[in-house]
């Protein structure tokens, strides 16, 4: 029997890409997973509980996370997948607003679910949190100063959260993809076909496999981190098709 049977799972951005892939794989594993989404989830989500939260409002989430343990038992696994990626911006020119969101999603909201589950967590006698960085976290992007700063904050945060909850029995992972075939990729091309036809061939060409990723390839990290990984705490494990390696 899978060791996620019947545990709770809360997934953010589940209403599409990674998080849905993740909240679909968890299922597949016979655990109860709730997501949230700042967008409407599909009619079919097939979800146990699926709420319309934002993660940059922590009263929100503390209402959703209380909702979610009452009706499906306390989460012991969070993936942090909701996460935006406004640009391009020269690093001068990143307005403002496009800084706190960007940061304000990936990171400090990442932090908002962390915070709220935690107590949670604690009262079951452990858990597992799995946020979704980058291979951004590790390297630079020109153009996208907010993104990457961000994710590389959520390396920091995922570190920094293992060392607190060690000795608690919560672990805390990070998950640094590659480029994925997901919305988020495709909303980042060019409207013209065959300047995003470029765009997307020289994205293929900076992974050494020759293809993007796939949600799923994410979502199989995410359960190995879940489930299995008993002695692996503030690591991360990179997925990205060589990506790194050059
Ligand atoms: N796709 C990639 O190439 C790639 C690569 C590396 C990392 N990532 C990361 O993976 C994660 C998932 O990305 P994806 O590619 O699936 O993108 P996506 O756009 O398909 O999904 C992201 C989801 O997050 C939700 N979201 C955004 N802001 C939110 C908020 N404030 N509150 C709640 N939900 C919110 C969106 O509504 C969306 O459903 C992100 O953190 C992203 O940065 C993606």
């Amino acid at each position: 029997m899978s060791k996620l049977q019947r545990k709770t799972a809360l997934v953010t951005g589940a209403a599409s890409g990674i998080g849905r892939a993740t909240a679909q794989a968890l299922q597949a594993e016979g655990a109860r997973v709730a997501g949230i989404d700042r967008d409407a989830f599909a009619p079919d989500h097939g979800l146990d509980i699926a709420l319309k939260v934002d993660v940059t409002d922590p009263e929100q989430l503390r209402a959703a996370v209380a909702e979610i343990s009452d009706n499906l038992g306390p989460i012991v696994v969070l993936a942090n997948c909701a996460g935006v990626s406004p640009g391009p911006f020269a690093g001068h020119e990143m307005p403002d607003d496009v800084w706190a969101l960007t940061v304000g999603v990936n990171l400090t909201g990442s932090f908002n679910v962390c915070r709220a589950v935690i107590p949670g967590m604690l009262a079951a006698g452990g858990g597992s949190i799995i946020n979704i960085g980058s291979v951004m976290s590790k390297v630079g992007n020109p153009g996208y100063v907010a993104y990457v700063a961000s994710k590389a904050g959520v390396l920091g945060l995922t570190r920094s959260l293992a060392l607190d909850y060690a000795q608690m029995g919560i672990r805390v992972n990070t998950v640094c993809p590659g480029f994925i075939e997901t919305p988020m990729v495709a909303r980042s091309l060019p409207d013209d076909p065959f300047e995003a036809q470029a765009v997307l061939t020289s994205i293929r060409d900076m992974h050494p496999v020759g293809r993007l990723g796939r949600p799923e390839e994410i979502a199989a990290a995410v359960l190995w981190l879940a489930a299995d990984a008993s002695f692996v705490t503030g690591s991360e494990i990179t997925v990205d098709g060589g990506f790194t390696a050059r």
